[in-house]
């Protein structure tokens, strides 16, 4: 059952109902300030920082569900309803929600009144921009009185959340002709500002919660809006908010449009006032005048658009089935971008106020971006590298308003450091800027303690070596890529988190996966060595790599796959030895993935062992059989019941791990399949069981353990986006680009005949036509009409157009 459909040419998912199984998100911004807003206009929104500086208040797990966001009443004759249904859910003659590439569109109709509120971030602004247009549909004249509607946050959302003997004194704001102001906090340390303002005259305005409501009343009944007057209220304390009362005559056929800004505001604290205890507007009268019209609207979407164009068009592909189409040349990019953006923090899963930027999620959302915002990928690499330790390991965690590593989560999260070199591989694969490798970066942000990008990388490299375990394979620490394998972390208390919490100093768990991951970046990392300058170290590397795959054959293969890991005491995790979790999906994934078993067949049997235990309906699951109690020696992964999350759940993240490794072995079809068992656009029809977005990637799919099989949780934020970005691109279309040029390398199932990719890359243009006729093989590659040997397209200079056709 669908919820709506895909508009393909406009690049938006049409919401024809606002009773979705679950809020179904869109994010606008793209810089610095972004929101979080549903098809029913919920949400949020915060400027960079989403615990820190959060503008309008949020409650999640409410009742009933996703209230709260920027919203409209209209009182049209004492028929009071409004047009993005929540929060009156009047009924509507019409509903229809468009979210799109940075801005959401949500039209409602009533009795012959249609009302669309547009919402977007312009780029370049630190503002929303919510435009409401009004259209009188029907034979009579109407006078709407229109109520704004938002409720501030006193900037720091936790705190906001917590304390309220100090809060529910301190709310202040300032009113301004259409303008209201929240300066909560300006008298002492912040120089920073929210205003809401609309481009018409008031007729009135309320700014205290409790005023607006009237007490005791709901989101669906303001006295205000009942009233249809708006009290004038100013607020001291309690709850600060902004509404705006406009009034709007319309005649039969007219239409009218009201613009609306919520801004965000800083000045220098030299001049923070503009008189005594008068807070400095200027800044905001700019912001606003900026966006005073419908036509500055129309700009700035336009302006968003192209934008955007722009990005997509850096990889599109024309497959001839529209589900492929949509996810790569849309859906899928736009999540990489909003994921890269914003981490983990802000979704309507994570909170905003848990998690800061991670540093092995950042390092791998940046695979889904490289090719679309190459400068603040680089950007992206310095910061993480500068929360590097001088001995190469890394804190899990930093926080983006500070860039400082978080001490909370502090480190030990043996595979982070291998990131940071797969990230930096595919940065300078993308773009050839080897200039990054000998950027200075500080070690632990100590500007007394430094060392170009590429001692950052060798000490990641290094940190890995230098901790093996008895077997010879890296040590895993407090965990590895799965945060919930706690193998030396022993916790019988309640009351302490598993990733934080004193471990055991234990040298023998050891982690399969982590040797498959730095054998799988270690071509990278010796051609980054050769590049910066240490052929001897690039040598050196090789070796360290050759050695680390025989150990995984002789000492992490179980016979008919690999193994996960060896715990505390020296036991097997993910072996046919084991009473559950006898075969785990990430070690099959990365060891093949890096080529290992791939020449004496272990890498197909290992791959065979995940189709026939792990394969499901609804994707690939961690690990079978899900475990069933709590293992002491395990940790987290055996806290959750079956089937959900860590223990043995399809975490999205993983599938495409073993999607690239099955194209490595040239098994396109298999590689498709699983594919499409989890790409969203695939699931569209399975709505009411999927539950969430059918156009962006969720975390987890409950596995084949759990009550409700294949119902997705937590949305957007997630590595699943870059991953199968990877993996759909790069591996199963089969553009790449690799080192010595862009690797041609298609691995398709036989659905899809004939493709056409355009690839933008280091300036050039590449136009590719495969021709899957006899459906699958390896290439014979034509280059301008020369026939040419191998899958690689050496780069051409700048502007060049290459003609590239592939014939399979
Ligand atoms: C979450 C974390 C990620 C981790 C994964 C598996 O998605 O953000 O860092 O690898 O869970 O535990
Ligand atoms: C929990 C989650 C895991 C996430 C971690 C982050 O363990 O299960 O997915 O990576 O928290 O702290």
């Amino acid at each position: 059952m669908r919820f709506g459909h895909f508009d393909d040419p406009a690049r938006e998912y049409v919401i024809t109902t606002p009773e979705t199984p679950h809020p179904w998100i869109n994010y606008l911004g793209t810089e610095d300030f972004f929101g979080l807003i549903s098809h029913t206009a919920g949400g949020y929104s915060f400027y960079r920082d989403a615990r820190l500086r959060r503008l309008t208040r949020y409650r999640y797990n409410n009742i009933p569900t996703d209230v709260g966001g920027r919203y409209f009443y209209l009182n049209d004759g004492g028929d009071v309803w409004s047009p993005t249904w929540a929060p009156v859910k009047a009924p509507l003659d019409r509903f229809e929600c468009r979210h799109g590439l940075g801005y959401t569109a949500i039209t409602g109709e009533h009795r012959g009144v249609l009302a669309e509120a547009l919402y977007l971030v312009p780029r370049g602004a630190d503002a929303e921009v919510h435009r409401l247009r009004l259209r009188n549909q029907s034979g009579k004249p109407r006078l709407l009185r229109v109520f704004s509607f938002v409720e501030f946050n006193l900037w720091d959302a936790f705190d906001d959340q917590t304390n309220y003997q100090r809060n529910l004194s301190l709310g202040e704001v300032e009113v301004e002709g259409s303008a209201i102001y929240h300066v909560t906090g300006y008298r002492e340390r912040r120089d920073h500002y929210a205003v809401y303002a609309v481009n018409a005259p008031i007729a009135g305005f309320d700014t205290d919660r409790d005023a607006f409501f009237g007490p005791y009343r709901g989101w669906g009944e303001p006295q205000a809006v009942t009233e249809g007057r708006a009290g004038n209220s100013r607020v001291s304390g309690w709850a600060p908010i902004a509404s705006h009362q406009v009034d709007v005559h319309l005649a039969p056929g007219e239409e009218a449009d009201l613009v609306f800004v919520l801004g965000y505001c800083e000045n220098p604290p030299e001049h923070k006032w503009e008189g005594p205890g008068v807070v400095e507007k200027a800044p905001a009268r700019d912001l606003l005048a900026r966006f005073a019209s419908s036509a500055q609207v129309d700009a700035a979407l336009a302006d968003l658009q192209s934008y955007w164009d722009d990005l997509l068009s850096r990889y599109t592909a024309r497959s001839g089935d529209s589900r492929v189409d949509r996810m790569v040349n849309t859906w899928n990019q736009y999540q990489c971008l909003v994921t890269f953006n914003l981490s983990r923090s802000a979704s309507y899963f994570e909170s905003g106020i848990g998690r800061g930027m991670g540093f092995r999620d950042s390092c791998q959302d940046l695979l889904g971006v490289v090719h679309l915002v190459p400068e603040r990928a680089r950007e992206r690499i310095l910061d993480l590298a500068a929360t590097q330790f001088p001995d190469g390991s890394a804190y899990h965690q930093y926080q983006p308003l500070t860039k400082r590593g978080n001490h909370e989560v502090g480190s030990g999260f043996n595979d982070d450091p291998l990131w940071l070199i797969e990230a930096t591989g595919a940065y300078v694969r993308e773009t050839g800027d080897l200039s990054i490798l000998g950027e200075v970066v500080p070690f632990d942000n100590d500007s007394g303690n430094t060392g170009p990008l590429f001692e950052h990388l060798r000490r990641s490299f290094h940190h890995v070596l230098g901790n093996l375990g008895p077997h010879g394979l890296p040590l895993i620490g407090r965990a590895d890529w799965n945060d919930c394998l706690n193998l030396n972390c022993f916790s019988t208390e309640p009351n302490e988190p598993f990733q934080t919490t004193q471990n055991r100093a234990g040298r023998t768990a050891e982690s399969v996966f982590i040797a498959g991951l730095l054998v799988h970046c270690a071509p990278d990392y010796a051609a980054l060595a050769r590049a910066a300058g240490f052929p001897g170290e690039a040598q050196a590397v090789a070796e360290h790599a050759a050695r680390m795959a025989a150990t995984v054959l002789s000492h992490g293969w179980d016979g008919e796959w690999f193994l996960r890991a060896y715990d505390f005491f020296g036991g097997k995790v993910g072996s046919r030895e084991c009473a559950e979790g006898q075969i785990f999906v990430e070690p099959q994934g990365f060891c093949v993935m890096a080529g290992i078993g791939v020449e004496d067949g272990q890498a197909e049997q290992a791959l065979d062992a995940v189709g026939a235990r792990l394969g499901t309906a609804h994707g690939i699951v961690l690990h079978q059989p899900a475990f069933t109690r709590y293992h002491l020696e395990l940790g987290e992964i055996t806290s959750y019941p079956p089937g959900y999350k860590e223990n043995g759940a399809v975490f999205c993240h993983t599938n495409p791990w073993v999607m690239i490794a099955e194209c490595r072995l040239g098994r396109g079809e298999q590689a498709f399949d699983y594919w499409r068992r989890i790409a969203p656009a695939f699931r569209e029809e399975i709505s009411e069981l999927h539950r969430l977005e059918p156009y962006v990637y969720s975390q987890m799919i409950a596995g084949r353990d759990a009550p409700r099989e294949g119902e997705a949780k937590n949305s957007w934020l997630t590595g699943a986006a870059a991953w199968n970005w990877v993996a759909i691109s790069q591996h199963i279309l089969g553009i790449r680009p690799e080192w010595e040029g862009l690797r041609v390398a298609p691995c398709l199932p036989a659905l899809l005949e004939d493709v056409e990719v355009v690839r933008r890359c280091r300036g050039a243009t590449y136009r590719i036509t495969i021709e899957n006729r006899s459906r699958g093989g390896s290439p014979r590659l034509t280059v301008d009409g020369h026939a040419r040997e191998g899958s690689v397209v050496p780069y051409a200079p700048p502007g060049a157009v290459v003609a590239v056709r592939a014939e399979m």
